[in-house]
């Protein structure tokens, strides 16, 4: 099997599982900057073969894979990840993230390659999650506007009366709206590894993973998620900064369940290519996860910062269904958030890139 990314956060557990299982596993990663302070070597796995390459080159694609004499499956978690600092990061991303895919895609069409393509896609591609008007029912709502937030109005208004809505859990058959570049990007590669298994006749599963944390995070960066930012503050001895009123929702996922579902993409009778949701089923509030956190470091839960912060751009709450990828690939997260949280909170995590350390 080919797993891209295998040296970084989620890819390292994925290794870990498959090699356990008796894979012959090679790993394509390089060592990207934006995720690694120097060439990763906590987590890797003596057992895999790594190719330091550029998954941009369709040339690594093919050294990988014929080290190995050839592959069943394809694991391709290599991306550039986070909501994106600014616009200028753009090409980037869709250099990392699209010309990427489209790159291992091209060499694995060059090898008539008809086995599983298993892409990390994201819940981001939902932008706001799911919500229901008590009058209107299922419901998109706006972009949040900035007045609203800085009056301390969080919740997303029905775009048609203005009336408070509620947040129900976001299945996979809810339109993608992408609100950022990072987000088109995931959307972008989820159409290409689906045109890729229909014209091969093979199947293509897109994991649009909910919050992920765990062991191997990466530290406090720009582009890290909330759960290493606070547990980076906690360990500098400082209060996690709890934005808006801490009561916007998510789905926090162990990085071992998610490598556990990626196992399932990897292997699972399929009759087509889907996307489905990796999420626990459980909503947990962001002051909820600062408390937890703060607990196992002995600190009483902070209160939401003051005056009001927030950052324009993110989504209220967004949490998702797990009954598809239960359906059709029979995963079923089992880390609870108390112990995934007390585990996390002095779990060993990765160094940040020297450049936003
Ligand atoms: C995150 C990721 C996204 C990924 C998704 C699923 C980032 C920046 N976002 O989206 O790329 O696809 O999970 O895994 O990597 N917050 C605070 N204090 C802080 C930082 C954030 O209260 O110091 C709040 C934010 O305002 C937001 C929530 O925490 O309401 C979640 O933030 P974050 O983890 O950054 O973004 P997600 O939208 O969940």
């Amino acid at each position: 099997m080919l797993v891209t990314g295998g040296a970084g956060f989620i890819g390292s557990h994925l290794v870990d599982l498959l090699v356990g299982d008796g894979h012959e596993v090679a790993v394509l990663d390089n060592a990207s900057p934006h995720a690694h302070a120097t060439r990763p070597e906590a987590g890797l796995n003596p057992r895999a073969r790594y190719h330091w390459a550029d998954v941009r080159d369709p040339a690594a694609w093919d050294a990988a894979i014929e080290a190995l004499g050839g592959i069943d499956a394809v694991s391709h978690q290599a991306a550039m990840v986070g909501l994106g600092v600014n616009f200028g990061d753009v090409l980037d991303y869709v250099t990392t993230n699209d010309a990427g895919t489209a790159a291992g895609l091209l060499a694995l069409h060059r090898r008539d390659f008809r086995g599983r393509f298993v892409l990390a896609s994201s819940m981001v591609v939902y932008g706001e999650g799911a919500y229901r008007c008590p009058d209107h029912g299922p419901v998109r709502p706006a972009p949040r506007a900035e007045a609203d937030l800085v009056a301390g109005h969080f919740e997303p208004p029905c775009p048609h009366c203005g009336q408070p809505l509620v947040a129900e859990p976001v299945t996979e058959d809810t339109p993608p709206d992408p609100r950022n570049v990072y987000a088109a990007t995931k959307l972008h590669q989820e159409h290409l590894s689906f045109t890729y298994a229909r014209e091969h006749d093979s199947a293509a599963v897109a994991l649009r993973y909910h919050n992920v944390y765990g062991p191997r995070m990466p530290r406090d960066t720009p582009y890290a998620g909330v759960a290493s930012i606070f547990r980076s503050a906690l360990e500098a001895g400082r209060d996690p900064r709890v934005f808006e009123d801490g009561r916007q929702l998510r789905d926090f996922i162990h990085v071992r369940d998610v490598a556990r579902a990626n196992r399932l993409a990897l292997t699972a009778p399929l009759e087509g290519s889907i996307a489905c949701n990796v999420a626990t089923g459980v909503r947990h509030s962001i002051a909820d996860m600062a408390s937890e956190l703060c607990r196992a470091f002995g600190r009483p839960a902070p209160a939401p910062v003051q005056p009001w912060r927030y950052r324009l751009g993110d989504v209220r709450h967004v949490f998702g269904s797990p009954d598809l990828a239960r359906q059709t690939l029979g995963f079923r997260a089992e880390v609870s958030f108390e112990d995934g949280m007390a585990e996390f909170a002095h779990a060993p995590l990765r160094a940040a890139p020297p450049a936003t350390a």
